[in-house]
């Protein structure tokens, strides 16, 4: 007797949470690649809560053109059945609906129960951390692929760190990487008001995040040649890049040491779900590349004044955000306790097309690993740096549909399932040259000794 192949789901991705200020930019995205040649990308759907907005949405995405004829699905978060027919329809749901500790853990759920892959733009390291932890062995027997972090959050830190690390050519090695996020525009940098709720959330339950850290097995650390990195003063001038700079409680750094923490229980990154074996080997090839350093992250400015503006920012939020009534405040005048850079309606479309970021990589290692030992200082530095569009709206909306097409075009390549961090996943693809064929540029800036 022939036995039945499943039926394929009738789309190969849903949009949820399409009518958001970020999602009508993911849809606009993904408008680019539907049904075009060579793409992967054959049927889309969109969901929310609400049909009207998302109709707008689809307008607003389409424009100057008439909306394609794509479906519309209801679903909402507190109606679990809702988010299990979404998942039932689909290959890829791409969650825009956040902040996600309030809103994501139900479609997680729906996502794995159904054997459905899932991408979204967190930047909130408890709600990662936390699927990882209650959904990894389901997803894993599911056949369920969860990525979180596919935006600004935490791509260009990943595959950033991964570009410099293999520009350091054995006996060479990296030992500490540190990455200074710089946002330029000539109107205002403003971002949405989710965004800066999110982070207050993650503000408020700081303890939690600990709490589940400590309730975790502990897990492989990479061995990083030479010592780690003392922590240095809070604001840094950073001379080489001419930027001033105060470190940025992003989700990166994390996000990042879960790529390194899998890569070192796993030397040849993950195995793909039914992966040639030409397919392996360009993957074992790709991370015997990389080499673990040392990362973090610091959000620079060009002015003093402007690294003070960002520490003053910083520990109003800080404050504030650690009980209760300070919360309030915060939420109610964003504006106001944000300087300008956050928005109860966002930033407007010149604001958005005027912005753009650079990202600097600078690298610290030893010409040869054979330095490494005792206490010696590194003495070479390789800077390279990513640049692109604006952050929130831009880029990460061409991240997450590009890591989307990936993930259609070579799903057998990509572990049958799990919950991972976008590095160990996607860094052996071809996800860097789309990104870079979609506007944003990995260069190598500089390669030059150092003297102590
Ligand atoms: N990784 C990154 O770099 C990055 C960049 C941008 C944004 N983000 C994150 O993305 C998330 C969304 O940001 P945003 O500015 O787009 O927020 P937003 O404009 O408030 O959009 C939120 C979306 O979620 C929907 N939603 C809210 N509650 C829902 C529920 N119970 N059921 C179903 N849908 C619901 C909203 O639907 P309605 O339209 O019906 O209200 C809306 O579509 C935030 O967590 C933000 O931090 C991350």
């Amino acid at each position: 007797m022939a036995t039945q192949t499943p039926a394929s789901p009738p789309y190969d991705i849903i949009i949820f949470g399409a009518s958001g200020f970020t999602g009508k930019f993911v849809i606009k995205e993904a408008l680019k690649f539907l049904n075009t040649p060579s793409s992967p990308l054959k049927s889309l759907a969109l969901a929310g809560r609400n049909q009207s907005k998302l109709t707008q949405a689809l307008s607003w995405a389409a424009h100057p053109n008439p909306p394609p004829s794509i479906p519309i699905l209801t679903a909402d978060t507190t109606d679990p059945s809702s988010l299990d027919r979404i998942a039932a329809q689909t290959k890829l749901v791409l969650n825009c609906v956040g902040p996600f500790r309030l809103y994501g853990e139900p479609v997680v759920a729906a996502c794995v129960g159904n054997g459905a892959d899932y991408l979204d733009i967190c930047g909130e390291p408890d709600f990662m951390e936390r699927m990882e932890a209650n959904y990894y062995d389901q997803a894993v027997k599911n056949g369920s692929l969860v990525v979180s972090a596919c935006g600004f959050d935490s791509v260009p830190a990943e595959l950033g760190l991964m570009f410099n690390s293999r520009q350091w050519v054995l006996p060479a090695v990296p030992n500490r990487v540190e990455a200074y996020v710089s946002l330029e525009s000539d109107k205002r940098v403003v971002g949405n008001f989710a965004t800066y709720e999110s982070a207050i959330l993650g503000i408020a339950n700081a303890a939690k995040l600990q709490e589940l850290r400590r309730s975790r097995p502990r897990r492989a650390r990479p061995t990083i040649p030479g010592f780690a990195p003392p922590k240095g003063s809070t604001i840094e001038h950073q001379k080489d890049i001419g930027l001033w700079a105060v470190k940025l409680p992003s989700a990166d750094a994390t996000v990042v040491r879960r790529t390194l923490t899998t890569l070192t229980e796993n030397p040849h990154g993950l195995q793909g779900a039914n992966e040639s074996a030409e397919q392996a080997e360009k993957r074992e090839k790709f991370w015997s590349t990389i080499k673990p350093a040392h990362f973090g992250v610091k959000l620079g400015s060009k002015s003093f004044l402007g690294v003070l503006r960002f520490i003053g920012v910083g520990v109003m939020m800080g404050l504030l955000g650690s009980f209760a009534f300070g919360r309030s405040l915060l939420l109610k005048f964003p504006s106001f306790f944000s300087l300008g850079w956050f928005r109860k309606n966002g930033p407007t479309e010149e604001e958005v097309a005027a912005a753009s970021f650079k990202m600097w990589f600078v690298g610290q290692g030893f010409s040869d690993s054979s330095l490494a030992s005792g206490k010696t200082k590194p003495d070479m530095q390789i800077i390279t740096r990513l640049t692109g569009p604006e952050i929130g709206y831009l880029t990460t909306p061409i991240i997450l549909i590009q890591c989307a097409l990936v993930l259609l075009k070579q799903r057998d390549d990509l572990p049958k399932g799990g919950v991972f961090p976008p590095g160990i996943v996607f860094g052996p693809t071809e996800l860097q040259e789309r990104l870079q064929e979609n506007g944003i540029s990995f260069d190598v800036v500089s390669k030059s000794s150092l003297t102590s």
